[in-house]
């Protein structure tokens, strides 16, 4: 026998490496049009001429103080005028794949909001060619699949979304799925009815934004009415019992953001959100960053303060990772490449 034998147990430092090394997870909960950073808003806004009402990245900064969704959607709407071109968007997008990598990210299935654009004179093709052509090869280029969701501004008349969707299919724009965003309280799911039917039949997946500021019935209208496979938030669920057996037994998928609950005062501090009570009753929940530039952090951020804050143990960010990619809209060999990566991991998150 010669050589020498291999140390049984891992070096400190590799050790370190490796716990630093975020779990796989799918990110189902993410508007692009979040994801542009100060930074991002300047360099575009110079790229193309814009001049914006802030002094500098500091003056800029000191907006992302939010007292609600409204305050928050203001500042939101309005840095999207530096997107201009489709190179804008494939900017933000490459920017925001970059980053979800770190973050452990592998699968992303990401909401844009096309009105919100179109308001402003840029056309369809523009935001959705521009997002879709980084999105083409993001699995080689990222090692994240992802797929495209057109997300539609519930504050907007019915009509107006009816008649994107229209432009989205003529054009075979490279949608898997439609949701359902902006201004919620007074915009019921109810609205959107006919928008979802033509949806369902046209082969899109459904997801909608409901119970983040509005209350727990405008899930159960996401359910009944838009027939929607997924819940965005839905953390106001656990204001009705009845609507928590129903979720649990029927394994609806909430797509959870913590930073954005606290950033937009739905929770007073993370250590008052639901998100573990919603664990324990057996809720399927996942762990999403929202608007990942405005709400402070991406999904490693999320887990890493969840785990500051309630000392999820190993097993519960398991389940979450887990979770994540179950409800997702991949192919089901995806999801299996992805529960493999997964079941082979035996740290978790730092
Ligand atoms: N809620 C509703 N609409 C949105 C959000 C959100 O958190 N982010 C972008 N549009
Ligand atoms: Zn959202």
């Amino acid at each position: 026998m010669g050589g020498t034998a291999e140390p049984e147990t891992e070096p400190d430092a590799v050790r370190a490496e490796v716990l630093a090394i975020p779990l796989p997870v799918a990110e189902l909960h993410l508007h692009i049009e979040g994801t542009l950073q100060p930074e991002l808003i300047f360099a575009l806004a110079e790229r193309n001429g814009i001049e914006l009402p802030y002094a500098g990245l500091d003056e800029l900064r000191e907006r992302y103080e939010f007292t609600d969704l409204q305050s928050f959607l203001d500042l939101y709407y309005a840095n999207m005028a530096v997107l201009q071109t489709e190179q804008d968007f494939a900017d933000m997008t490459r920017a925001y794949l970059e980053r979800a990598a770190v973050a452990g990210v592998r699968h992303a299935e990401i909401m844009m909001d096309p009105q919100a654009h179109l308001s402003r004179g840029i056309p369809l093709e523009t935001c959705v060619n521009g997002v879709a052509s980084v999105l083409a090869t993001s699995q080689e280029d990222f090692g994240i699949s992802t797929l495209l969701i057109a997300a539609f501004l519930r504050d907007l008349p019915e009509e107006s979304a009816l008649g994107v969707l229209d432009g989205l299919l003529a054009m075979n724009a490279p949608i898997a799925a439609v949701g359902l965003d902006s201004a919620e309280v007074g915009n019921p799911p109810s609205k959107f009815e006919r928008l979802y039917d033509k949806a369902r039949e046209a082969g899109l997946r459904l997801t909608a934004h409901a119970g983040e500021e509005g209350p727990a019935s405008y899930i159960v209208e996401a359910l009944d009415i838009l027939g929607v496979e997924r819940i965005d938030h839905g953390i106001r669920c656990m204001e009705d019992p009845d609507l928590v057996e129903r979720l649990v037994d029927a394994r609806i998928p909430l797509t959870v953001c913590p930073l954005s609950n606290v950033r937009l005062r739905a929770v007073d501090t993370l250590a008052d959100h639901p998100l573990p009570a919603m664990l324990a009753a057996g809720l399927n929940v996942s762990v999403n960053s929202d608007d990942p530039a405005y709400f402070g952090g991406y999904v490693d951020d999320n887990f890493a303060q969840l785990g500051m804050v309630f000392e999820l143990s190993d097993f519960d960010k398991a389940r979450l990772a887990a979770n994540s990619i179950h409800s997702s809209f991949a192919s089901e060999e995806r999801k299996a490449e992805l529960l493999d990566e997964l079941n082979g991991r035996e740290v978790t998150h730092p």
